[in-house]
């Protein structure tokens, strides 16, 4: 059985957001368990050639448009990778055109729809093989289309990892045509792939979603992440071993992220950590209005690192100005800060509007950081309220604030924090078990 993920990122050539992350990981995961696989993606401008060993393996030529497909691995693996190069559609600027990382433009649909087409061409003419193409997101929706009107012989998976990026332009719906046109569509847990045949969660596709519910084609499974990268001794920032050391590291790491940060070196203040796109996804406009009582009630502290819209970014940006020692902004992404914050910081917030499945929630438990999270989608279906990390249901900064407020309490009580602390770190994240759910499905598709 031969599987050819498609992809608009893969960790660490090119990566965004989660879905990077997931292309980066899941298919090392699945490979492990036998299947045979490979992926395929654009080439990027900003990818480079002689850092991630790309060879020119092909040329071909379609719609009167050259293209250069480039072959390497996934690093740390044998899984083949396949870059598509063509200097007018796919090759030219960012790896997204917004910096929400949502699609805007016309050009950037044209962008995968001629991806789209280009793979479907690789495969018609057998430049590559696959009994099923597993497709991921809007960026590869007009070749599921593609694949299901003709008889070039794969079958099609279309994994939803955001609806609220759908790739609309004109007529065209990119993620319309992934989810109208698979033989199977997945989302990454079971709790968003519920939500979504809901209209609060839908975006407009809720009677195609339940249609595809009611045909038994719609499946949510978790995401896991890369413990092999996220590994906290291999960080040196943790004893894995919750040894009455933990707490004392955990200490160390408090004030390595204070430092950094710029922050009070205070081990008693309690510090809050985000990772995130700034968007209104994630929620972030919860957090400005419980800055303020956080900082002057209890000397809290706060810590933001990621990009996003203007306005997001502004807010946080003027808190940290209003209080230098207690708020840190940083509007970039940096893995080595990501690391240091979720390693770092006494809780991880992510009090997201919507989550399909949500990575810093998971990674942040690894690194003995109980995050705050509002109840939806995958982190609903990861975190344990009370147990692993604290959870509130309504869309107000008073239910966040309700929340972190639990939390001070929590970490005021040290036996308590660290019983916390150690429940979160021996948690399994990893894709085990969430690959063989893959491949179950992969091998029931081919029956
Ligand atoms: C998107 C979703 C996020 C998910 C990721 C990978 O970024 O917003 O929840 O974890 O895709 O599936």
């Amino acid at each position: 059985m031969k599987i050819l993920f498609v992809a608009s990122e893969l960790t660490p050539l090119a990566k965004v957001g989660g879905l990077g992350d997931v292309i980066g990981s899941l298919p090392k995961a699945l490979n492990k368990t036998g299947l045979k696989l490979a992926v395929i993606m654009p080439k990027y401008a900003a990818i480079d050639n002689k850092k991630w060993r790309l060879k020119k393996i092909l040329e071909f030529v379609e719609s009167g448009e050259k293209l250069t497909v480039y072959k390497t691995t996934i690093p740390k693996s044998l899984v083949p990778v396949y870059l598509v190069e063509n200097k007018k559609y796919i090759s030219r600027g960012p790896i997204y055109f917004q910096k929400t990382a949502f699609a805007g433009s016309k050009r950037e649909i044209d962008r995968f729809v001629f991806f789209s087409k280009a793979v479907y061409k690789m495969l018609k003419e057998r430049f590559i093989d696959a009994d099923i193409v597993h497709c991921h997101d809007w960026h590869t929706g007009a070749l599921v289309r593609s694949l299901r009107f003709s008889d070039v012989g794969p079958q099609t998976i279309f994994t939803i990892h955001n609806l609220a990026n759908q790739g609309k332009s004109g007529r065209f719906n990119g993620m319309r045509e992934g989810i109208n046109n698979a033989d199977m569509v997945t989302t990454v847990s079971p709790t968003y792939a519920k939500e979504i045949t809901t209209k609060k969660y839908s975006v407009g596709l809720e009677q195609i979603l339940r249609k595809r519910a009611r045909q038994g084609k719609l499946v949510g499974i978790i995401n896991g992440i890369d413990i092999g990268f996220f590994d906290p001794q291999k960080d040196n920032m943790i004893d894995h071993k919750y040894s009455s050391s933990t707490l004392a590291r955990k200490n160390k790491n408090k004030i390595t992220l204070q430092k950094i940060s710029k922050l009070k070196v205070d081990h008693k203040a309690p510090i809050f950590g985000l990772v995130s796109r700034l968007t209104a996804q994630k929620g972030i406009m919860l957090i400005p209005p419980i800055v303020s009582e956080h900082v002057e009630k209890h000397n809290a502290q706060f810590v933001f690192l990621g990009t996003g819209s203007k306005s997001h970014e502004e807010k946080l940006l003027e808190l940290a100005k209003r209080y230098p020692q207690n708020v840190s902004t940083n509007i970039l992404f940096d893995e080595v800060m990501a690391h240091k914050i979720y390693a770092g910081c006494d809780f991880f917030l992510m009090p997201s509007r919507f989550e399909p499945s949500g990575l810093g929630q998971m990674i942040s438990m690894r690194y003995g950081t109980p995050p705050i999270v509002r109840v939806t989608g995958g982190l609903k279906d990861t975190v344990r309220h009370l147990e692993t990390g604290f959870m509130f249901q309504k869309e107000s900064a008073a239910a966040l604030k309700k929340a972190t407020e639990a939390a001070i309490a929590i970490l005021r009580d040290e036996k308590l924090y660290r019983q916390m602390q150690r429940r979160c770190m021996k948690e399994d994240f990893s894709w085990d078990k969430s690959a063989a759910k893959y491949k179950e499905i992969y091998q029931k598709m081919l029956k």
